[in-house]
């Protein structure tokens, strides 16, 4: 039987998700890889423990992660069951709709029809009464709005999630979608874009639309899928995504002028005292806007080295000059 480690709160400090009562972690753990059935159960179970006792209360899952499309959400059921229900009240669990899922025109999107089926499908895999955070994945410029947030604001207003978010809106998008909540007299909790050295899109002017709305910004693939590592200076270890799940992250897009940049990243990182993986997750934390860094793990040991990123979080000018300064040569 898991018990939790005692100290498992003295490790990190939380942080506020904007305008809200909730304290997320600096880091959460995602369950996009390595939780659906190319990963052993074990394996899995690990990273979690690693996670939870490190001081990680939050796990963040999606209708269609897996492969196949609900696995991660039917492992993370067996997980409940193993190791969790315990620890319930201690845990912040999201999940999500708005990719494909299943076939027709109702699994798919941003219509009250796919979102209000897809909670209840995963809340059932996921063996909860709840989710903490019930996002719609990514905007649809089809529907109006104003039915994907009734939609939201309706499965909060039944108990099947405590707050509502959005994934992957542009600054527009998010600003709109958090006055129709509004207006019906709901606050929208939290954005989840991507966020890293390599993609800093949301520096134009999302920051600024959540930080004036008090939307809470959690930033996933902080480490590029692990391209913001050191794990592919020397090659393409067998064990690492682009070997052995490049769904998203392919051998071949690992070019020589992406290393030749990561090398040069590193080069920062070591003379800092840490790993390229760890500075690459204090960087996405600079800014308080940022309230938790979105991180995924093949192994429980990348999850101790990356929250120890927090042993050594802030950055002197030069330093964030000189990063600055190699990632204006990226040529991608
Ligand atoms: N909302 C959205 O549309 C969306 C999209 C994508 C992701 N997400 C969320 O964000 C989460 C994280 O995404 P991600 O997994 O792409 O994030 P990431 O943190 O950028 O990449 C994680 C991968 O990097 C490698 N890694 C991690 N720590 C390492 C270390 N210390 N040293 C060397 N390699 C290390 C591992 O891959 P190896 O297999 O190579 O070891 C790991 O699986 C997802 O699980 C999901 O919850 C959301």
């Amino acid at each position: 039987m898991y018990i939790a480690a005692e100290d498992r709160y003295e490790k990190i400090s939380y942080r506020r998700c904007g305008r809200s009562g909730l304290l997320l972690p600096p880091l959460s753990l995602g369950l996009w890889h390595n939780f659906g059935d190319i990963t052993p159960f074990g394996v899995q179970q690990e990273i979690l423990r690693a996670a939870f006792d490190s001081g990680i209360t939050h796990f963040d899952l999606a209708n269609n992660y897996g492969p196949p499309y609900g696995e991660a959400e039917r492992n993370f059921g067996r997980h409940m069951d193993c190791d969790w229900k315990p620890y319930r009240d201690e845990l912040i669990i999201s999940t999500k709709a708005g990719y494909d899922m299943w076939p027709g025109p109702y699994g798919d999107h941003g219509s009250r029809k796919y979102l209000m089926a897809s909670i209840d499908q995963s809340l059932k895999r996921m063996h909860l009464d709840y989710v903490d955070i019930f996002y719609h994945h990514r905007p649809d410029p089809d529907t109006p709005i104003e039915e994907t947030m009734g939609a939201l604001y309706d499965i909060v207003k039944s108990g099947k999630a405590l707050y509502a978010g959005i994934s992957n809106y542009d600054a527009s998008q998010t600003e709109k979608a958090a006055e129709v909540m509004e207006k019906m007299g709901m606050h929208l909790l939290i954005h989840q874009p991507n966020y890293s050295m390599f993609n800093r899109t949301i520096e134009d002017d999302l920051t600024d639309v959540v930080k004036k709305k008090g939307v809470g910004l959690i930033a996933f693939g902080p480490l590029c899928g692990g391209l913001l590592t050191d794990k592919y200076l020397n090659g393409i270890p067998a064990d690492s995504r682009a070997a052995h799940d490049p769904r998203f992250l392919k051998a071949k897009d690992i070019t020589e002028d992406k290393i030749a940049i990561i090398k040069r990243l590193s080069d920062i990182a070591h003379e800092r005292g840490q790993s390229l993986a760890q500075m690459a997750v204090a960087w996405t934390l600079r800014d308080p806007v940022v309230t938790s860094a979105l991180i995924g793990a093949s192994r429980p040991e990348q999850v101790i080295e990356n929250v120890r990123a927090l042993d050594h979080a802030g950055f002197t000018e030069d330093e964030l000059d000189a990063i600055d300064k190699v990632l204006a040569d990226k040529s991608w």
